[in-house]
């Protein structure tokens, strides 16, 4: 079969390679699509030190199921799946208290292990999903579930006001659980375009931190108050530190971006304004219903969030052009049929 394989940083080749076999904890799957995200990209550049090469990217699956389970009549042969990407040891602080996703020993699919981008994966089959969803969609499930996630961590209900910083793929899972849950939801970034997806999203209203002043913005959004819930998707000191000096006194501030330097912070406000500081790192299962739920029910506007869907074989190449200009692409999806 053919796989994709990053052999060292910034070099990726299409190799063929032996399928692998189902054991009896997993299933054979055929791999369909792809979708590649920022930590593929890290990978790739040879950014994550978690990576060790070589190694097989993808982690964002669309799959048919090759051999039916047993005892599942749900995942029978044939059945179109997407899947849950990470793992849990059971035996951590995070796993004993029935939250595996921050498990401590996680190991996610084309990270700490080769990932999707080939041919046939095995997989146990309590990662699995199955959905009445086209290909596109099922990749698009995981990484919306990271923004899902953090809504639910962030407690959001009809009556908040969300700010969400930031609309690349993570955020945009963040506004469309927002909408979903009837909030009024505000998006902000620098970029134009990433906005005007954000509103097909869901966002109300939008903030363009290039152009206009974030503070004031959402005061006049807020009848002064400022939101009372911020969802920090992009990860740098001055975001982090706008989450906790424009949110709401007594509101919530939940960081999913991973800030690649030091913050420092005026720790008064997190006093004076008693809120509550969350992290939020990937996903449950119930985010993973609950998106596709949404997709089920047609209320994301797939097309226009996918950027490019190309075959293994233009995928070195177009690793490549993303990084090299990476603003240039909002979604890119490997199809490998
Ligand atoms: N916690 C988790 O489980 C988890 C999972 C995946 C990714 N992440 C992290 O989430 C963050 C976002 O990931 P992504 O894939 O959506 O990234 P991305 O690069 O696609 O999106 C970032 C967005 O932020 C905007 N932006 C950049 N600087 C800005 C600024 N100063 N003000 C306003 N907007 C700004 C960009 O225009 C872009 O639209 C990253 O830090 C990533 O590492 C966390
Ligand atoms: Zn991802
Ligand atoms: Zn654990």
């Amino acid at each position: 079969m053919k796989a994709l394989v990053i052999k060292k940083p910034g070099e990726a080749v299409v190799e063929s390679m032996a399928e692998p076999v189902a054991s009896e904890d997993t299933l054979l799957l055929r791999v369909r699509m792809v979708g590649l995200c920022g930590s593929d990209l890290n990978s790739f550049r040879g950014k994550n030190p978690l990576v060790t090469f070589p190694r097989i990217p993808g982690h964002e699956v669309a799959a048919t199921i090759v051999d039916g389970s047993k005892y599942n009549p749900a995942l029978a042969a044939g059945t179109a799946v997407t899947l849950s990407p990470y793992t849990s040891c059971g035996k951590c602080a995070s796993c004993l208290r029935e939250r595996p996703n921050a498990c401590q020993f996680n190991e996610t699919l084309g990270v700490q292990r080769d990932g999707a981008l080939t041919e046939y994966i095995t997989i146990p089959a309590e990662k699995l999903y199955p959905a009445n969803l086209t290909i596109k969609e099922l990749c698009l499930v995981e990484p919306l579930t990271v923004g899902f996630h953090a809504v639910a961590r962030g407690r959001v209900t009809a009556q908040d006001t969300v700010a969400v910083l930031g609309c690349g793929g993570v955020g945009l899972g963040s506004i469309a659980a927002s909408h979903f849950c009837g909030a009024k939801t505000i998006a902000v970034d620098v970029d134009d375009a990433k906005l005007s997806l954000a509103r097909k999203v869901g966002a109300g209203h939008t903030i363009n931190t290039s152009k206009e002043p974030l503070r004031r913005s959402l005061l006049d959004l807020t009848d002064g108050l400022g939101p009372d819930v911020i969802i920090e998707a992009i990860g740098q000191p001055q975001t982090f530190r706008a989450a906790v000096e424009e949110v709401a006194f007594t509101g919530r501030v939940v960081y999913i971006g991973y800030a690649k330097e030091l913050v420092a912070y005026e720790t008064r406000l997190f006093v004076q304004k008693e809120l509550d500081i969350m992290g939020s790192r990937n996903a449950l299962p119930q985010d993973f219903r609950q998106v596709i739920r949404m997709l089920e029910e047609r209320r994301f506007p797939v097309d226009d969030a996918v950027t490019s869907v190309l075959p293994i074989l233009e995928a070195p190449d177009i690793l490549r052009a993303w990084s090299d200009n990476p603003a240039r692409f909002t979604k890119i999806m490997i199809h490998l049929d």
